[in-house]
Order: C-alpha cells, then sequence, then structure tokens
C-alpha cells in the first residue's frame, strides 16, 4: 500500500466532490481516456492534435484542410471557451454543457465562424452514453493544451449535456473595455483572471479574414489560405509568446495592432491593469503556465447549478478492466486484467490476486504478466496483469461460492483502493451472468440470451439497453424487451436462467439489469453468429 498512496493524497481533501471508487462507469472511462493513451493509437483525441498545426476542418475557402492557417487546437479552446462563456454566476444558467453544438447558437453572431462545427464534429465522435459531449470538450481543451507544450489541466468528468441552446453572452472584439469586464464578472472572473484568461486562450491560433474581413484582410498567402492573423508567432504552441511579443512591442496579434482601433480588444484588456498581469507573464514562462492551468481548469469547470463534478481524476494505482463472468454449468468462469501504475520493476515480482467469495471463504491466484505491456503517455507507466491461467481462460469459480470481491498483493503487501486508511475492496457483481446455454436459432436468425441470475441476489429486472444519438449527437439509453425466468431451462442450485428472444444483433445493445436498486450494464450482445446454434 505505501508506495501507491502518495498519488492520491492531494486530492482526498476535495470535499464538494465525489470521490473516485472503482467500480464507477463514468470514471474508469474517463480515467482510461486520460491516462492509456497508446502514442500510436489512431483512434484516440489525442491523434487529431499530433502533430499540433494538425486541422481536420473544412476551411471555408478550402477544401483540404492543409495550408490554411488554422488547426484543431485552436479550434478547440475556442469552443470550450465559447460554450462556457454563457455561464451566468447568478442564476447558475450556461456554463460548458455543449449547448454551443445546437446550430441556433453556432448562428449568432457572438460565434461567428466555422470552428465551432468543426469541433463538434470530431469531439462528439469520442461522446458515449458514460462521456457527455461536454466532457469531450473539456478533454479536447485538456490534451490540447498539453499535447501543445503547456501544462496538465486538472480534469474534472460529469459534464451533462444541454438539450436547448444557452442565452448568448459571449464577448465580442467591438465591445467596450468596460462592458468585457461586466461580461467575464458575469461568467465568475474578476478582471485579473479575465486578462489571463483571453492572454492563455490567445497563445493558440488567430483571427480569420472570413468571418472578421474587418480586422483581417486577405493575406494572399498559400501556406496560410484561410488567411489568419496569428496572435503569436507560435500559433499551434503553448508558450508565453502572446505576452514576450506584446510586451515587446512587437506583437501582430489583430486585436492589439489592428488597423481599426475599435476591434483591439486584446490591447484595452491586456493594458487594463497597467500591464502588470501580462509583464509577469512575459517575465516567467512558468508562472504563465501554471496560471493557465488553474484559470484553464476554472473554465472547463464552469458548469451550469446542479451539475456536480467528480473529483480531479488522477491514474487509479490499481485498476481492475474487462471483468466478465460466464456460467458454464456448476462454474462460473471469470475472466479480466488488473492495470498497476508506475510500478517500480521487479523481475521477482510475487503478483497475487485474492478475492473473497458468497461463503465466506478466501482465495487466491497468482496473477500472470499480461501480453499488452505499457502505455507511457502523459505521466506514467502501465503495466497489465492478466487474471487466471496460462491460456488466458480465466479463473473457474465453483457457481455456489460465486465472488463478492477482490484485492491484489505484489510481494506481500496488499493493494487496496486508495480513498481512506482502510482501503475498499474492489466490489464485483456475479448477480447476473451470461450463460453459455444461449444459443441461436437459425431458421429466424434470433438470438435466444440465457443469463443466470443468482437465487441469493436482489434482482429486479434483466432487460435489453439500447444506445441511440440522438439528433444532436448525444447518446441516451433505453430499456426494452425484459427478460423472465424460464422455469424450463437447466439451472443449478446457485442460479436461475432467466430468457428473452432478440432478433438481429447490433453494437450499440446490451444487457442490463437492475440489483438490489442499482442498475448496472452486464453485457454488450454478442454477434449472433458468435452464439452456437440452438439445434446442434
Ligand atoms: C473579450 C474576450 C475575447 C474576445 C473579444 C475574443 C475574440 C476573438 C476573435 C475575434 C477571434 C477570431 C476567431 C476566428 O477568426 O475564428 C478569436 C479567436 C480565438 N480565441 Fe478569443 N476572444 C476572447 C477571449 C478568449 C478566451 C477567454 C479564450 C480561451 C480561453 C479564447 C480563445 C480563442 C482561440 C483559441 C482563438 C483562435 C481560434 C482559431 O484560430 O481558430 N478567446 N478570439
Ligand atoms: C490580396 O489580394 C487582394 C485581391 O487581389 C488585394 O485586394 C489585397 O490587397 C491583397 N492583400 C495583401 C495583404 O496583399
Ligand atoms: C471599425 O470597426 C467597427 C466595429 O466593427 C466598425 O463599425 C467600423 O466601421 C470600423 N471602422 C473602420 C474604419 O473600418
Ligand atoms: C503595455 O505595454 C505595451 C507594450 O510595451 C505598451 O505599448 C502599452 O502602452 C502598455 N500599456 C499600458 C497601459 O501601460
Ligand atoms: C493463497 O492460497 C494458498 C492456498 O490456499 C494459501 O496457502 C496462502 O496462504 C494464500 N496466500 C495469501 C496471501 O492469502
Ligand atoms: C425463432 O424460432 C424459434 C425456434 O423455432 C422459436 O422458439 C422463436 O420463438 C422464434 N423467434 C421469433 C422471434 O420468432
Amino acid at each position: 500500500m505505501r508506495s501507491f498512496r502518495l498519488a492520491l493524497l492531494t486530492s482526498t481533501c476535495l470535499a464538494t466532490s465525489y470521490a473516485y471508487i472503482w467500480p464507477s462507469p463514468m470514471l474508469d472511462e474517463l480515467e482510461s481516456t486520460l491516462y492509456e493513451i497508446l502514442p500510436s493509437a489512431a483512434s484516440t483525441i489525442s491523434a487529431f492534435i499530433q502533430p499540433c498545426d494538425t486541422f481536420t476542418g473544412i476551411a471555408l475557402d478550402d477544401t483540404t484542410g492543409l495550408g490554411t492557417g488554422r488547426s484543431n487546437i485552436a479550434d478547440w479552446v475556442r469552443t470550450a471557451y465559447h460554450d462556457m462563456a454563457t455561464h451566468n454566476v447568478a442564476d447558475g444558467t450556461g456554463g460548458l454543457d455543449a449547448s454551443i453544438r445546437f446550430e441556433e447558437e453556432q448562428a449568432r453572431a457572438e460565434n461567428v465562424g466555422n470552428g465551432f462545427s468543426n469541433t463538434i464534429n470530431v469531439l462528439a465522435g469520442f461522446s458515449t452514453r458514460y462521456t457527455s459531449i461536454a466532457d469531450t470538450i473539456a478533454l479536447g481543451l485538456v490534451f490540447g493544451v498539453e499535447f501543445c507544450g503547456g501544462p496538465r489541466v486538472p480534469f474534472r468528468g460529469g459534464r451533462i449535456d444541454a438539450t436547448e441552446p444557452n442565452l448568448p453572452g459571449v464577448p465580442e472584439p467591438e465591445q467596450t473595455l468596460d462592458s468585457h469586464i461586466a461580461s467575464f464578472a458575469r461568467q465568475g472572473f474578476t478582471q485579473e483572471e479575465m486578462i489571463g484568461l483571453v492572454a492563455c486562450g490567445h497563445t493558440f491560433g488567430g483571427v480569420q479574414h472570413a468571418p472578421f474581413h474587418d480586422i483581417v484582410p486577405e493575406l494572399n498567402d498559400s501556406d496560410n489560405t484561410a488567411s489568419v492573423a496569428h496572435f503569436d508567432t507560435t500559433d499551434v504552441h503553448f508558450d508565453n509568446n502572446i505576452a514576450t511579443e506584446y510586451m515587446a512591442g512587437t506583437t501582430k496579434n489583430p486585436l492589439v495592432v489592428g488597423f481599426n482601433a475599435t476591434t483591439n480588444s486584446d490591447k484595452r484588456i491586456f493594458g487594463s491593469d497597467g500591464n502588470v498581469t501580462m509583464r509577469s507573464f512575459a517575465d516567467s514562462p512558468k508562472l504563465f503556465a501554471s496560471r493557465c492551468s488553474e484559470l484553464f481548469a476554472r473554465m472547463i469547470d464552469t458548469v451550469p447549478k446542479g451539475v456536480q463534478l467528480s473529483e480531479v481524476i488522477t491514474p487509479l494505482p490499481v485498476k481492475p478492466g474487462r471483468i466478465e463472468f460466464t456460467l458454464d454449468g456448476d462454474i462460473l468462469q471469470f475472466t479480466g486484467d488488473v492495470r498497476f501504475w508506475n510500478l517500480p520493476s521487479n523481475p521477482n515480482r510475487v503478483a497475487l490476486l485474492l478475492w473473497s467469495d458468497h461463503l465466506g471463504a478466501t482465495h487466491n491466484s497468482t496473477l500472470l504478466p499480461s501480453l499488452i505491456s505499457t502505455t507511457d503517455y502523459p505521466q506514467g507507466v502501465a503495466t497489465y496483469y492478466t487474471l487466471g491461467a496460462e491460456d488466458f481462460s480465466g479463473i473457474s469459480l465453483d457457481a455456489k461460492a460465486g465472488i463478492v470481491n477482490m484485492r491484489f498483493m505484489l510481494d506481500g503487501e496488499l493493494q487496496t483502493q486508495q480513498d481512506t486508511e482502510a482501503g475498499v475492496d474492489f466490489a464485483v457483481q456475479d448477480a447476473v451472468v451470461f450463460s453459455t446455454s444461449s444459443c441461436f436459432f437459425e431458421n429466424n436468425e434470433t438470438a435466444r440470451y440465457n443469463m443466470a441470475v443468482r437465487n441469493t441476489a436482489k434482482v429486479k429486472s434483466v432487460y435489453i439497453e439500447t444506445e441511440m444519438r440522438d439528433s444532436s449527437s448525444h447518446i441516451g439509453v433505453t430499456e426494452t424487451d425484459f427478460f423472465s425466468p424460464d422455469p424450463n431451462a437447466p439451472v443449478n442450485a446457485a442460479y436461475t436462467i432467466w430468457t428473452l428472444n432478440v432478433a438481429g444483433s447490433g453494437f450499440n445493445r446490451y444487457v442490463g439489469a437492475e440489483i438490489d436498486g442499482v442498475k448496472y450494464t452486464v453485457l454488450q450482445l454478442l454477434s449472433l453468429f458468435a452464439l452456437p446454434s440452438c439445434t446442434s
């Protein structure tokens, strides 16, 4: 326990957010998104900002995306700000809630340009039933800043997608300094924080000609076909050049040295405290980075009243994964793996899984170093072990004994969950499990799903869950098609079979169950053809 406790000590003091106890479908998924990044993986958020000048959007006057002067990272950071900037601290409305995805909001003058639709097109695709689109917008900022030279921005999860547009309220460049101070105050930021937030945001990107032709002329540059006048000379890299160039008087920031004084909002904002904040940023890249980390975190954590965010998600020192149960006669087959974080290397390591069963006994089994070895970005190394035997078939449990919870032991030291001194076991659920008696009727292409329901468990219902994206990309889940106990199906002493015939299959369908008042997702429906034929 000793070596793994340190990492979480700092976050346990935050009383206003809820603690992260595994299993938690949303936090487990967000933690994996944040920390299980394979450098080669093409299907992660970071792939869209690596290299940092990647631009996958369709520019207004260029359909290739190459040489446009634009970048995903700049669009993403601006989108996070514009989504949040509708917040009103007085009544708690608005905030980072993905309301920017609605056409009605994008059509407002304050949201001119296609940067928002470009951003949503990419990031909403990473939303799931557990990760809201609003969380993906926040993740886009976190990844963008960190992968493009900036600090880690602490990430909390749990944003909720708005179901309709928010009231307008994003500041525009031709407005007065007083109105900008008032606008940021309404969003929950002081004048000094306003200067910081604008400087932190405008380290990326710039102003485009097409939506802002009164600010930026056509540049006639084949490497910058969208005619973007960048805020500093390193527009896809997080650094304090936005401040050093401003203080040195060499800046080409179009909102500072633009030909029309009315739209020089950065000039008015940056100078509004006599340059005190900007000078401190220019003097210290370190201060700039730490201040931006804090301010970006405040920005993405500005959410509508009633939305409760999690604690800052740090890597779990010990994280079970892919836990699955299958009932085969009297045997409950148990598979899965466990990930340890920043494990010191030890060729002679003895790694054990320990578990308690329903009859009060404890057992153990040696963990096998997994074939999937490590991920190494951003801040740590993940080491995986497989639960069970050499052939990866898992661990065979006696169905009656089953399993209640588990712990892990490394070289004689117990690894439990870290949130309390005593530690919390890793609870597992064997009340509703897949039965190998499930099969497939070839005559009508119907699957007969047999779920084994533990006789001693308080199972209220077993049903099909279907995930659907609505017209605004938000994923909802509906529950239909309830299973019923099958008195004729073969049973063992511990379980009863509940059954349902399901026509067709699909990646968006799952078996769910309500067990002791809590709803669990038990199983993703298999391809029909993965099931044995019912007649054979
Ligand atoms: C008074 C406040 C602000 C004003 C008036 C303002 C104004 C602007 C304008 C006119 C653009 C050009 C957009 C385009 O051409 O598509 C822009 C771009 C941008 N703004 Fe702001 N901004 C403000 C605050 C912020 C804040 C607080 C952030 C983030 C923390 C931010 C982040 C960005 C980014 C990243 C871009 C570049 C977008 C791109 O290149 O695609 N801005 N801003
Ligand atoms: C770009 O070309 C347009 C059209 O020929 C011209 O009006 C404009 O002045 C040029 N801009 C620059 C910065 O040279
Ligand atoms: C300067 O910008 C303001 C606000 O967009 C606009 O009303 C005005 O006509 C512009 N002035 C010039 C000289 O372009
Ligand atoms: C801030 O610094 C810039 C660059 O040196 C200068 O042009 C500007 O006048 C200063 N503004 C204030 C309010 O001191
Ligand atoms: C693991 O199980 C074996 C066999 O039952 C037992 O002798 C041993 O003490 C157990 N180890 C731990 C750490 O509980
Ligand atoms: C499919 O065929 C099987 C076996 O004939 C039958 O029991 C089942 O009810 C049929 N399913 C549907 C949806 O018709």
